[in-house]
């Protein structure tokens, strides 16, 4: 079964006929929010939002063992995560959807393992490729099928946060190799892989990085807020597109 975690602007999922909710209790404390159980187009997905359904959570509060925990333990094999970001490369601006294949940590004093604490064997898992390529694949072919664009590739790079960046920042993290810039696609990931779902991102652009483009003067949330609010419907139906090739 699919379970899909939005991100800003992406509280709750327009085409889900929800069934129930379900708060789940975790070894690791509360989840952003109820696990939302329900359909689309007839098949069984579950829903998270990530910073809560009232939208309460900044990026470096997320419990993100707990979230991740709860969906296994609901019994989940696949995970797509939809996540805003700033667009670093140049053809990755505001309203386009991608496809990220590398990511480069740079956040800070979050949880991110559950191998940890007493008694509890130290694990290295291997994280060369941090998403599941089975599901970007089909994340690509319902994409196709939708008529929509998914940019295919490119490095993620998970900043602290909530600040947006400055534009040095941008420029270093663009000298790394990152093609975007996000703030919760970590430890999200790795937890994931802990855990042995099998977890890709969407990546949604809602502005051009700090400094770039159209944010050289800076960064306005009402473009950001209006960006997401015309990009969430295609999103929205790619995920149709996934649900229901899965479910062939
Ligand atoms: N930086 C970090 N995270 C983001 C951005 C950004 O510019 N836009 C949306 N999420």
């Amino acid at each position: 079964m699919l379970g899909i975690i939005g991100g800003t602007g992406l509280t709750q999922l327009s085409n889900m006929e929800v069934t129930r909710r379900e708060v789940v209790r975790t070894p690791y404390g509360e989840p952003s929010g109820a696990l939302t159980f329900g359909r689309i187009g007839g098949h069984d997905v579950v829903f998270l939002a990530r910073h809560g359904y009232g939208h309460t959570l900044p990026p470096h509060l997320v419990n993100y063992r707990a979230n991740m925990w709860a969906l296994h333990h609901a019994g989940l094999t696949d995970v797509v995560s939809v996540a805003s970001v700033g667009g670093i490369r140049a053809d990755l601006s505001p309203g386009a959807l991608a496809l990220p294949h590398q990511i480069i940590d740079y956040t800070h004093g979050r949880h991110a393992t559950y191998h940890e604490g007493e008694d509890r064997a130290v694990v290295h898992i291997d994280f060369t490729h941090p998403y599941c390529e089975g599901l970007q694949e089909r994340l690509r072919q319902a994409a196709r099928v939708a008529g929509q664009t998914l940019l295919d590739g490119g490095a993620y790079a998970a900043t602290q946060g909530p600040r947006l960046e400055t534009a040095a920042e941008i420029d270093r993290l663009e000298r790394d190799g990152a093609d975007m810039v996000g703030m919760t696609g970590m430890p999200e990931a790795a937890l994931a892989r802990e855990l042995g779902l099998c977890y890709a991102t969407v990546a949604v652009v809602a502005n051009h990085a700090a400094g770039r483009a159209g944010s050289r003067a800076g960064i306005r949330m009402e473009d950001i807020n209006a960006t997401l609010q015309e990009s969430l419907g295609r999103v929205r139906s790619i995920l149709e597109q996934l649900v229901d090739g899965d479910g062939r």
